[in-house]
Order: C-alpha cells, then structure tokens, then sequence
C-alpha cells in the first residue's frame, strides 16, 4: 500500500523527505545496527541531500553505520557535473561522517558498461534497506525507462541500458532490487509531475509502461503541485 505525504510546496518537499530521511535511517540502524541507502540522481534529491547533510551534528544519524549505493548512474567520469555520484557527494556524502569505504558508486566511467553493472551487481547486499528514488514525467524511475529490456530482469540486479534521455549510457538497478528494497522513498515535485504521478499511483498497473510503479508500495513525498491529479484523499503532511 502507498503511503503518500503532501506538503505546500517545493521547500516543505525538502525538509518532509530529510525529516523521513532522518528517521527511517535511526529506525534502521536501532533494529539492525546498519543502514544500507540507496540513492538516487535528479534535481528533487539535492536540497533534501544537503538538508540532511546539515544534520549531521545531531546524534540521530549515526553516519559511520550507513554504507550508501546507488540507483542509477550516468556513464560519465565521476567528476562530470552530470554524475549522479558527484551530485550526492558535493550535496551529503562530502559532506557527513561517513565512512568513505561505505560509499559504492557505480563505475559509470568504465569503457565496458557491462562489466561495470556486473560488478556493481556482485557488491549489492541483498535486501538494500532504503532506496531513495524520483520520477520522470514519462513514469521512469532510477533509469528505467519505459518499455526499456532492463525491465524484464529477473536476475542480473544492475544492467547497462540506452535511455532516451542525456546522457543516453547508463546503468540502473532493476526490478528485482525494488522488490526486494525494505523501504522505497519517492520524491516528485511540481505541476510537470502531476499527471505521471497520478496516473503511476491510481491508475492500472502496468510497470511496463509506467515503471515508477514498481515503487508504488513506497513513501511517496510529494508537493501540492505533483499531487494535484489524484482523486483519492491523500494523507496530509
Ligand atoms: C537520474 C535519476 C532519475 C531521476 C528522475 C527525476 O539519474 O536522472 O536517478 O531517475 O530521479 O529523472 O529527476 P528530477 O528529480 O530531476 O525530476
């Protein structure tokens, strides 16, 4: 069942998701003295990034007991404005005590795409506790786009794929890893979200085509823009 939190707007989304953030990640370390987070790229997630890297004083996050993966990368070097591991490092990661052999970014610089998903495949636990992800305004998700193979895996948890978006190499986790995910976070924010959002949480299921669906059990934090579609009465903030 989704749960969804709506708030006024763009700045009540990045305090809602870093408050959400906050604790989910507490709960987790208190019952199962680790925290395993993956995130995800995008313009929503930054702010909420370095809203929870302002945190970092407060003793409710335990930094050093979080190891961070990621959702999708862009096959770009790492130092590239568009690397999705630049962005979370330059918003939290650079920015917190967290142990930087806890921090797994996908090789998205590799020459071999393939072997970069296969090894990123290889070091993914197998449950991952919390996977942060936005959406497209096309129903994508991490980047898996609609229609795309990579949405037919069964078993290789992380391919190479080509998306219509820039740029167009990338590697994403699959279907299997939200599946198996303890909690999915989705963020969507403005009116350009809207239709995809309400179309991803109340219409037919259909991942193929909308596969932001596949986080539809999810935390959905979404702003009065984004949520201004859905017909069913949406639990408020
Ligand atoms: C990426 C993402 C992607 C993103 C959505 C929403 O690498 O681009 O992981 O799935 O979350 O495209 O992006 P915005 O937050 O910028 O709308």
């Amino acid at each position: 069942m989704t749960t969804s939190i709506i708030v006024e707007d763009h700045h009540a989304l990045v305090g809602a998701a870093a408050d959400w953030l906050a604790r989910a990640i507490a709960r987790c370390i208190a019952s199962r003295h680790s925290c395993s987070l993956a995130l995800s790229g995008g313009s929503t997630p930054r702010p909420a990034y370095e809203r929870l890297a302002e945190r970092s004083a407060s003793p409710a996050i335990a930094w050093p007991s979080v190891t961070v993966y990621f959702g999708d990368e862009r096959c770009v070097p790492p130092d590239d404005p568009r690397s999705n591991f630049r962005m979370a490092d330059d918003a939290l990661l650079g920015r917190v005590a967290i142990d930087p052999a806890h921090v797994h970014r996908m090789a998205g610089e590799r020459r071999d795409h393939a072997a970069a998903a296969a090894d990123y495949d290889h070091l993914l636990p197998d449950r991952i506790d919390i996977v942060i992800l936005g959406v497209g305004p096309e129903g994508h998700t991490a980047s898996l786009f609609p229609h795309s193979s990579a949405l037919g895996e069964h078993e290789r948890r992380v391919v190479a794929v080509t998306v219509p978006a820039d740029p167009p190499e990338r590697l994403t986790i699959t279907p299997p890893v939200l599946a198996a995910a303890r909690e999915l976070l989705v963020l969507a924010s403005g009116l350009a979200k809207a239709e995809v959002v309400a179309a991803a949480l109340e219409g037919p299921l259909d991942p193929d085509a909308l596969p932001v669906q596949l986080a539809r059990r999810g935390t959905w934090i979404l702003d009065r823009a984004a949520a201004s579609r859905l017909r069913r009465e949406a639990r408020p903030a």
